[in-house]
């Protein structure tokens, strides 16, 4: 299937580099934990830990969702849990995307229960129009119109998340 490039990889990383410094200005000190959402997140993970100039620790979460597209159950459960307890620290969620927002919506209400000192996500792209449930976005990479995206951790059947830079799949 055709992909046409809808953000190159210069411009990615130039972004990543500015919310790595947004990031660190608003956390000056305490704990803070970055917690990424298997498996999309993963190449923005590694890009966006190394643009935050202060210690970060890093932790995966792994997480299925059934009900997006034709039957909109909105059901999603935990399939690999943190390693660590949040209690106290700063939790930053990193995700490679925001569609209809059922994953990140079910997510803050599980991570809220294990009190963490304060809760926020940081996604790569948010697709607004797509919104079915409320979710609270901090820092957003880029908005991005209701296209399929692959490419930079996002897939399509597992294929093109190693792409370098994100892509719109045309005849999706
Ligand atoms: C994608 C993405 C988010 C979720 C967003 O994950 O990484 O977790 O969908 O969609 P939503 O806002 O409609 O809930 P996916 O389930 O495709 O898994 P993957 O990251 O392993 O590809």
């Amino acid at each position: 299937m055709p992909l046409r490039t809808l953000i190159p990889d210069d411009r990615i990383q130039a972004r990543i580099k500015e919310l790595g410094q947004e990031i660190a200005r608003d956390y000056p000190d305490g704990t803070l934990y970055l917690i990424c959402i298997l498996k999309g997140a993963t190449i923005f993970l590694a890009d966006l830990a190394r643009a935050i100039p202060r210690d970060a620790f890093l932790d995966f979460m792994g997480i299925a969702s059934y009900g997006r597209g034709k039957t909109s159950s909105g059901e999603v459960k935990v399939t690999k849990d943190l390693d660590i307890s949040l209690e106290g620290a700063h939790v930053l969620i990193v995700e490679d995307i925001v569609d209809s927002g059922i994953t990140l919506n079910y997510l803050t209400h599980v991570l809220r229960q294990r009190r963490p000192l304060s809760l926020e996500i940081c996604a790569l792209l948010d697709k607004p129009e797509r919104r079915q449930r409320p979710v609270s976005v901090k820092y957003v990479g880029f908005r991005i119109p209701d296209e399929f995206v692959v490419g930079y951790g996002l897939d399509y059947g597992e294929k093109y998340r190693n792409l370098p830079e994100v892509c719109i799949l045309e005849g999706e």
